[in-house]
């Protein structure tokens, strides 16, 4: 069928099948199908949503639409975790690990920053020497040797995605929940992971901060994998304040490594151990709260990670020290006595965008230096004057300074919110 006629089907109410769907990625990707013609899918897609089943070929054909590397063919256990983003959140450096000391072995096709959150893949490589272009031969040396390896997504992965990506950024179609999970799962199932934890951020940090929405796109993601064969599961978890005590490249890093050797936060702790215990069960591996608890408090996790990173190319020594943080330090402070209401965490999430991005101009990359530190949170009580948070800034500034005072308020009283929601599917009592 020529696009024209199949977009004429959408328009009219049609649904696709599962070919022609199929018939639509292979245009994209060949050049049959033009810039205008994709666009108008897209926004077709946007507006009405495919179901589940169509969800899934979308993904089918994305998918393979560039390499698909089966690792789980020799990894028959392999498991990933997927996080929708947020500020603060630094699970994946330490559930990677974690699992592979515990005997899991994980594959991670970790991403960028994307707008507000900050990326896996910019964390690491704050790390000296450390390489994150891993392609299939070395991804499976990697899982054999240590069971972890971590890199970005190949050029060969995935091209529909590349294309479409842009497009939806050009058209206002984003945020579309079939979008969405097509776009995160061609990515994520081309290593061949047999299974996944879902992490779905929800609040005022999230990209999809309603808790309905992430509950459709939890359960849309977890249904679209077991269609195509991947056990999967979601929690979703909260995002209306960062997560842990610190957010920035190098300061998550080393925060990381606190939690990884027995330390750290104890809502950050608790959200890897969840995750890891997740991710363990979905491959049917008898990996319990113990035995993860066990492998961070004796050291394992954290030798992993770092054994990890050599692997990587990371320089020697590297972790003997916490990785160097911006200079200036700027305290924010209660205006008044009583409890943390609420925190603008997206807006703190840009504010720590703009600051590590610099001028921009020089097309530096990002400063790694940059971070922020919670000295309280929602819930907690403070007097007035007391410190809030602490900015570390590569130069002073003192008008990204008072934007993130106000992110903070404070008010009579206030509750913290729970660290997990729901989980999709849901726990049987
Ligand atoms: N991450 C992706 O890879 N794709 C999306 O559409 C959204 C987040």
């Amino acid at each position: 069928m020529r696009p024209g006629q199949l977009l004429d089907r959408l328009r009219r109410g049609d649904e696709l099948t599962p070919g022609e769907i199929a018939a639509v990625v292979r245009g994209a990707v060949s050049g049959e199908w033009s810039e205008a013609q994709i666009g108008a899918f897209l926004m077709a897609v946007a507006i009405r949503e495919l179901d589940v089943a169509g969800s899934s070929a979308l993904t089918e054909a994305m998918l393979h639409s560039g390499d698909v590397w089966r690792l789980g063919d020799e990894f028959p256990s392999l498991v990933d975790k997927h996080s929708t983003g947020g500020v603060g959140d630094k699970t994946s450096l330490i559930i990677a690990p974690l699992l592979a000391a515990c005997g899991v072995p994980v594959v991670m096709l970790t991403g960028r920053a994307l707008g507000h959150t900050g990326g896996t893949a910019d964390k690491l490589e704050s790390i000296p020497g450390l390489r994150l272009e891993v392609d299939r031969q070395r991804c499976a040396e990697l899982v054999g040797d240590l069971g972890v390896a971590i890199g970005v997504a190949t050029r060969g992965i995935a091209p529909a995605d590349k294309i479409f990506y842009r497009l939806r950024d050009l058209t206002g179609t984003v945020p579309s929940l079939s979008l969405v999970t097509a776009s995160i799962l061609s990515k994520k199932l081309a290593t061949g992971a047999r299974g996944i934890v879902f992490d779905v951020k929800t609040g005022n940090g999230a990209i999809f901060p309603d808790l309905a929405v992430g509950r459709s796109l939890a359960r849309r993601m977890v249904g679209v994998c077991e269609e195509l064969g991947c056990a999967a599961s979601a929690v979703i978890s909260d995002m209306s304040q960062p997560l842990g005590s610190w957010s920035g490249l190098a300061s998550e890093v080393n925060e990381s490594l606190e939690v990884l050797g027995g330390g750290g936060e104890e809502r950050l702790r608790e959200l890897c151990l969840v995750l890891a215990e997740e991710a363990a069960a979905r491959v049917g591996m008898a990996v319990d709260r113990q035995r993860l608890v066990t492998a961070l408090d004796d050291g394992s996790a954290r030798r992993r990670f770092v054994d990890w990173a050599a692997a990587q190319g990371a320089e020697a020594g590297w972790d003997e020290h916490p990785l160097p943080l911006a200079p200036h330090q700027q305290t924010l402070r209660a205006s008044r006595a009583g409890a943390v209401a609420a925190i603008a965490t997206r807006e703190l999430g840009w504010i720590l965008a703009e600051a590590a991005a610099g001028d921009g101009a020089s097309g530096a990359s990002l400063d790694a230096g940059v971070a922020l530190r919670l000295e309280t949170r929602l819930g907690d009580r403070v007097d007035e004057g007391d410190e809030l948070a602490r900015l570390y800034l590569r130069r002073p500034d003192d008008e990204l300074v008072e934007r993130a005072r106000r992110c903070f308020e404070v008010a009579e009283a206030a509750a913290p919110p729970p660290l997990v929601h729901e989980r999709v599917p849901e726990e049987v009592p």
